[in-house]
């Protein structure tokens, strides 16, 4: 790893890191202590602003795409080398933790601050990114922000959010533009990596006594959107005999979703099968439920487990429909493959992490993350952070203070690490 003394000695402000995240969870925070800022909330719209004026009285460059990414860049000496982009995202899910995404996001913010503040300058820009909509919505996408500069974003600008505004009204009032979403991935300037910090969402590091540790890959992600038709109906006067219950084939569905991964366990210890969206119509008291639709999300590191995995789910809702009269429609919302990291900046990563007292294996991700999408145009490499009984997508998610310091001075000197390895002077090849 080529970093001087002098670098290797280098922290960050841990106070101001703290003071900062503690700041940002007053953005959507509910009463339970967590944060509700799902993607073009007025939460998430607020924190845009905030972070935005962050980056603007530190001197960085602020400029927002056509996605709504919000990037604030800092010049390196030599314009003709390519980017390394850091950053992660300040959407969270419904009731969600305050560090999923803003941790990655407030330590790229504190690694920005350190070098303003030493005066510390880089030969490659520097650009931090807040990324748009990293989790998943109703209206059927995630990642979108990523996805949108990997140019692998659906056609969703015509799908109602929850609150009956279109995605393309909703992205504009964002800052960004659909009818320039293709022109933007085509347009993109070189990165020479992306680096992402952020919370484990599991049990690893906290049951092996670590804060920290570098990340290989992320599992392969498969979405289901199943919609069963029945027939609405009086629930007094239609014989149970006459019923196709919309809501009953959804419910035979759910229970058998949770038993598929038994059948790749052997194979996957760590696949996962959820229902985690449902949606009744016309969802009253008296009425037969005619329509339902839910979402699956299925997981596994192994892609053929995965297709195992989806086409289990949808043998389970044909008997669902068929068991209960009704008629089933399957389409695929989302179907990812697993993601191996770049090898190059995995080394970096460790190596870094070592330095700091933190090395050890590194670890698998069973969540999803803006890295997969970005590893397709440059090296991607991630850091995850201890997180208090793995709690995350939920208010309790809890993260010690020095474990948050130690992954900004970790983000820092890879950083650093990678400005001043000649390895990364060309733009990044993607992987696939
Ligand atoms: C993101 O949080 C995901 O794994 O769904
Ligand atoms: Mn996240
Ligand atoms: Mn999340």
């Amino acid at each position: 790893m080529s970093l001087s003394r002098a670098d290797r000695g280098l922290r960050v402000d841990a106070a101001r890191l703290w003071r900062t995240l503690d700041e940002y969870a007053r953005y959507g925070a509910t009463a339970a202590g967590g944060v509700s800022r799902p993607v073009f909330s007025p939460p998430d719209l607020a924190i845009r602003r905030r972070f935005s004026d962050d980056c603007r009285a530190l001197g960085l460059d602020v400029s927002v795409d056509a996605a709504a990414n919000v990037f604030c860049a800092r010049p390196g000496s030599d314009r003709t080398l390519p980017r390394i982009l850091i950053g992660s995202h300040l959407d969270s899910v419904p009731d969600g933790g305050r560090y999923d995404g803003a941790l990655g996001v407030v330590c790229g913010l504190e690694v920005m601050r350190t070098l303003v503040e030493l005066d510390r300058a880089t030969r490659h820009t520097i650009d931090l990114v807040s990324l748009t909509g990293e989790e998943a919505t109703s209206f059927g996408t995630s990642t979108f922000g990523s996805r949108a500069l990997a140019g692998r974003l659906p056609d969703v600008s015509d799908n109602a959010l929850p609150d009956g505004w279109t995605v393309r009204q909703a992205l504009h009032d964002a800052g960004g533009e659909w009818d320039d979403l293709h022109a933007m991935s085509t347009a993109r300037e070189p990165l020479a990596c992306f680096l992402e910090a952020h919370i484990e969402q599991g049990t690893r590091l906290e049951a092996t006594g670590r804060a920290l540790a570098p990340v290989s890959g992320v599992c392969g992600i498969y979405r289901h959107r199943i919609v069963f038709h029945g027939t609405p109906g009086h629930v007094g006067t239609t014989s149970m005999s006459e019923r196709r219950d919309a809501l009953r084939a959804a419910a035979l569905f759910i229970l058998a979703v949770p038993a598929l991964p038994a059948a790749v366990a052997a194979a996957d210890p760590s696949a996962t099968a959820t229902v985690g969206y449902l949606n009744v119509t016309p969802n009253s008291p008296n009425v037969i439920p005619g329509r339902v639709t839910l979402v699956t999300d299925l997981r596994s590191a192994d892609a053929t487990l995965l297709a195992a995995l989806a086409e289990g789910a949808a043998a389970e809702a044909r008997r669902a429909a068929r068991d209960t009269g009704t008629e089933v429609e399957i389409t695929t919302m989302l179907d990812q493959g697993p993601v191996v990291f770049d090898a190059r900046v995995r080394i970096v990563m460790a190596a870094v992490l070592e330095d700091l007292g933190e090395g050890g294996t590194e670890l698998t991700s069973q969540a999803g993350h803006d890295a997969v999408h970005l590893g397709a145009l440059a090296p991607a490499a991630m850091l995850f952070v201890r997180c208090r009984g793995g709690v995350s997508h939920n208010p309790d998610e809890s993260v010690q203070p020095a474990d948050a310091a130690l992954a900004a001075d970790a983000l820092l000197r890879a950083v650093l690490a990678i400005d001043a390895s000649p390895d990364f002077d060309a733009p990044g090849v993607p992987l696939s």
